[in-house]
């Protein structure tokens, strides 16, 4: 049996985000096989954003695709980034969000004579930049880029704060798309399962970043601005444990069918 292998990662936090991906992707690949690797850039550098930099370490480190959310809005540096010729070939940002800001939400890929598209959304519900409705961009996106004839692998970033919406979402492309991963949280969900009509769901891959932390943010920094005492920035560690938070699954590659799920939660040192 053919297998089509795809390696998942919620969002990298900072550098120490980035310094744990780099130092154990390749044991990574090796366990996992993945034809192809994804990741959440959102927070790449240092916490907002991307940079050509910063983008150009992980891309060297093994990550094929590059999804985003809100944050990759906010850094001056990268925004070129997501038009640009080259790496709008594997960066993406959420599809429903301002017509008028650059980039694309989604890409579609050819890995072993197999089409698969991916797709960045970002929910409604307590998120910025007036994002319109995640089911109907998803339906807008099946109408006009799927060919329900060509049983092409269909994988969705769900950048989004509530589990509800997420869960919500899954259930109504379930059949559909083959992987909805959630991002934004930074915190990884315990329900990973394949749905009754056969889409590999996960609320929440979680980070992947500082351990002793808020959500990889410093935790002093992030409860003063809780308790009001602060406005600063949120500062990001740059040692101690790391999480890496991640998801594989491997699909038939000719009905598309699941064969394995597996949730990646490591504890590594920096
Ligand atoms: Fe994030
Ligand atoms: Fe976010």
């Amino acid at each position: 049996m053919k297998k089509i292998n795809f390696l998942i990662f919620g969002d990298i936090v900072g550098k120490i985000g980035r310094k744990a991906l780099i130092q154990n992707l390749s044991n990574l690949k090796a366990k996992y096989k993945p034809d192809l690797t994804i990741a959440n850039v959102e927070n790449l550098a240092h916490g907002r954003g991307i940079t050509k930099k910063t983008l150009q370490e992980i891309k060297d480190a093994g990550v094929d695709v590059f999804t985003s959310g809100h944050h990759v809005f906010e850094n001056q540096q990268g925004l070129p980034l997501l038009d640009n010729e080259e790496w709008s070939k594997v960066l993406i940002r959420p599809a429903n969000v301002g017509p008028n800001l650059p980039g694309s939400g989604w890409i579609h890929l050819n890995i072993k004579d197999t089409r698969v598209s991916i797709l960045n959304l970002q929910g409604q519900l307590f998120m910025p930049q007036d994002p319109s409705s995640i089911f109907l961009s998803f339906d807008r996106f099946w109408k006009e880029q799927v060919n329900e004839s060509s049983k092409s692998i269909i994988i969705i970033d769900v950048h989004a704060e509530t589990t509800s919406e997420k869960n919500a979402f899954a259930n109504y492309v379930d059949g559909r798309a083959n992987i909805v991963f959630g991002t934004h949280t930074h915190v990884p969900t315990a329900d990973l399962r394949v749905m009754p009509n056969g889409t590999v769901q996960l609320t929440d891959v979680g980070m992947v970043g500082a351990h002793d932390s808020v959500i990889g943010f410093e935790k002093n920094s992030s409860i003063k601005r809780f308790l009001a005492e602060s406005t600063a920035p949120y500062k990001i560690p740059e040692t101690g444990p790391a999480e890496i938070n991640g998801l594989f699954v491997s699909l038939d590659m000719d009905t598309h069918k699941v064969l394995k799920v597996e949730q990646i939660r490591e504890t590594v040192a920096i």
